[in-house]
C-alpha cells in the first residue's frame, strides 16, 4: 500500500502555493488544508465581531468558541465559520490587510496549530502555509518552500483578482506582498522561514503544470 504522507508546502505571500497545493493533493488522493484560510477566517470573524485584531487574548476567546471547517465544492474548496460560508469573504482586500496583525499573535498561532495538527495527524494531506515544515508538522516527510518574484507574484495577484472584480492596481498590490512579506519574515513567533529540510522551488519562470509535475516527482521518491 502506498504510504499516506505529509506533504507541507511553505512560501511566501502569492507564490503560488493554494493552486499548486490543491493540484497536487488531486494527484495522490490527499487532503488539502489551506492554514492560511484559517488565519484569515478567524480575522474575519475578529472584524465582524469588533475584536482588536492584536488583542491576543481576546482572540484567543473568539477562536475558543469558533468553528473553521472546510467542504468540498467545486471549483474550490468552500471555507465555513460556524456555517457561515466565508469563502469569497475572507479572500477580500479588508482581510487581506490586516490577517498578518492577528497571525502575529502568540495564542491564536498557538491554537491553530492544534487544530493543524490534528487535521495532518493520519497522513494523506498536502497543507501549505508559512510555517508548515518549518513548526507546524516538523516530521512530515516532504518539503517544499515555494518562491518567486515579487514582480511575478503582483502580476498573478492581478490576474486572480481581476476575475473575482476586484481592481486594485499593480503598483499597489506589489508594496501589499512587500509589506506581508516583512510583517510574515520578520515576526517574533514562527516566521516564514524554509526549513532546513525543505527544497525550494522558484515558480517565477515555471508554468502551474511545470511546478506539479516537480513536486509529484519528489513526492513519489519520498
Ligand atoms: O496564504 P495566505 O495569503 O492566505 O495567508 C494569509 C496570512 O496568514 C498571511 O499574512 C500569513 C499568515 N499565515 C501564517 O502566518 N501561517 C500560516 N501557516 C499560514 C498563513
Amino acid at each position: 500500500m502506498v504510504k499516506a504522507l505529509q506533504v507541507a508546502i511553505d512560501g511566501p505571500a502569492s507564490a503560488g502555493k493554494s493552486t499548486v497545493a490543491k493540484r497536487v493533493a488531486h494527484d495522490f488522493g490527499y487532503i488539502y488544508c489551506d492554514t492560511g484560510a484559517m488565519y484569515r477566517a478567524i480575522t474575519w470573524k475578529a472584524m465582524q465581531s469588533g475584536v482588536a485584531l492584536d488583542d491576543d487574548a481576546a482572540l484567543e476567546a473568539l477562536l475558543a468558541k469558533t468553528t473553521i471547517a472546510f467542504r468540498a465544492g467545486e471549483p474550490e474548496q468552500r471555507v465555513y465559520v460556524d456555517d457561515v460560508e466565508v469563502t469569497q469573504a475572507i479572500r477580500q482586500p479588508d482581510v487581506t490587510n490586516n490577517v498578518s496583525t492577528v497571525a502575529a499573535q502568540a495564542t491564536v498561532r498557538e491554537a491553530l496549530t492544534k487544530r493543524q495538527r490534528e487535521i495532518a495527524a493520519a497522513g494523506g494531506i498536502v497543507m501549505d502555509g508559512r510555517d508548515i515544515g518549518s513548526s507546524v508538522l516538523p516530521n512530515a516527510e516532504v518539503k517544499i518552500f515555494l518562491v518567486a518574484s515579487v514582480e511575478e507574484r503582483a502580476e498573478r495577484r492581478f490576474k486572480d483578482n481581476a476575475e473575482k472584480g476586484i481592481h486594485t492596481p499593480i503598483d499597489v498590490l506589489k508594496e501589499e506582498i512587500a509589506v506581508r512579506d516583512k510583517k510574515d519574515s520578520t515576526r517574533k513567533i514562527s516566521p516564514l522561514t524554509q526549513a532546513t529540510d525543505a527544497i525550494k522551488v522558484d515558480t517565477t519562470s515555471l508554468s502551474i503544470d511545470e511546478v506539479v509535475a516537480r513536486i509529484d516527482e519528489i513526492i513519489k521518491k519520498a
